[in-house]
């Protein structure tokens, strides 16, 4: 794909104002409860060939073939963002002090197209045991989860990382439900996480940006003291976000409850027509992973 200079401004800013992530719950949003809509919305599938983009300079870069999670006309995930879920994930084991055989309990907000899921699960088998638990609101995403789910216990028979013929100890709880609703009732049950990982999706225009940190009260009852915490903290049209860092906003409500948040850079070769990951200059290459640590008690 080619996009001249002249346009490149103009679909950009088209690109904001669509925004496959920053969205208001589309049309049926309107008019009824966005989480309700968002429950009971058909998710659809698609997929998409590799290809080329070229900048209007003439420079270019390769993207592969990929699947994007389309719900109510929003682009809501694709696989070429696998590269941030894969260094979300390995920063937030690296972060985690445990000795290499101790089982890990992650719970993950949004199972998505299962990228995360994946990463964590990967990372569980390495040590042979630990607990992956994920909410996802959406109905239909939910039900391709319960399949994900399926398979990856049935490859659990196989052998572990560590020890040839050991079957890992791994324990997949899906939950069909709106992320803070259901924080609550795992806090009410005294759950503790080693691993908090939340990438949902705004479902008011307001929430952009912030979405994953509105359950932060519930959630820090839920991560141990040492625990991690991460989230997604590209916002759609704010120029700081697509430079690879966080919005002031971001680190207001993050600040009373972690001592430390590092950032890095997460390297991607979007495809062009996910219009969510674009910024002044085209698609970007971009995107900051964020990792929360010492919580405040
Ligand atoms: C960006 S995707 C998650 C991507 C995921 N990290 C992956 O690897 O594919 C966001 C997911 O969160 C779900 N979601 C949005 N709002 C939610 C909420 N309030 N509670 C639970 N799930 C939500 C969406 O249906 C979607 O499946």
């Amino acid at each position: 794909m080619s996009v001249n200079p002249e346009v490149l401004q103009q679909l950009t800013a088209q690109a904001i104002f669509n925004g496959n992530r920053n969205h208001d719950g589309g049309k049926d949003g309107e008019t009824g409860n966005p989480i309700e809509v968002w429950r009971n919305a058909k998710a659809e599938y698609i997929s998409y060939p590799k290809g080329r983009f070229y900048y209007g300079d003439g420079t270019f870069y390769d993207y592969d073939a990929g699947t994007r999670l389309i719900i109510m006309g929003n682009q809501v995930m694709d696989t070429c963002e696998t590269p941030w879920c894969s260094d979300t994930v390995s920063l937030a084991f690296d972060q985690l002090i445990r000795d290499r055989k101790a089982p890990v309990r992650v719970l993950e907000l949004g199972f998505g197209i299962g990228i995360t899921g994946n990463r964590v699960i990967q990372k569980l088998v390495g040590r042979g045991r630990g607990e992956y638990r994920v909410v996802e609101l959406n109905k239909d995403v939910y039900e391709r989860s319960e399949k994900w789910k399926e398979r990856w216990e049935k490859s659990f028979t196989g052998t572990s990382h560590e020890v040839p013929g050991t079957k890992p100890i791994i324990k997949i709880v899906l939950y069909n439900g709106e992320a803070g609703e259901v924080a609550k009732s795992l806090a009410e049950r005294r759950k503790k996480f080693d691993i908090i990982i939340s990438d949902t999706f705004p479902l008011r225009p307001e929430d952009r940006g912030i979405n994953d940190l509105l359950y932060l009260p519930t959630l820090s009852e839920m991560l141990l003291p040492d625990g991690i915490f991460a989230f997604y903290p590209n916002v759609p049209g704010a120029e700081i976000g697509s430079e690879g860092q966080m919005i002031a906003q971001q680190y207001e409500l993050l600040n009373p409850y972690f001592d430390e948040i590092m950032l890095r850079k997460s390297r991607l070769k979007t495809a062009p027509d996910y219009k969510y990951l674009w910024g002044k200059s085209g698609p970007l290459t971009m995107i900051p992973v964020a990792i929360c640590k010492g919580l405040k008690v």
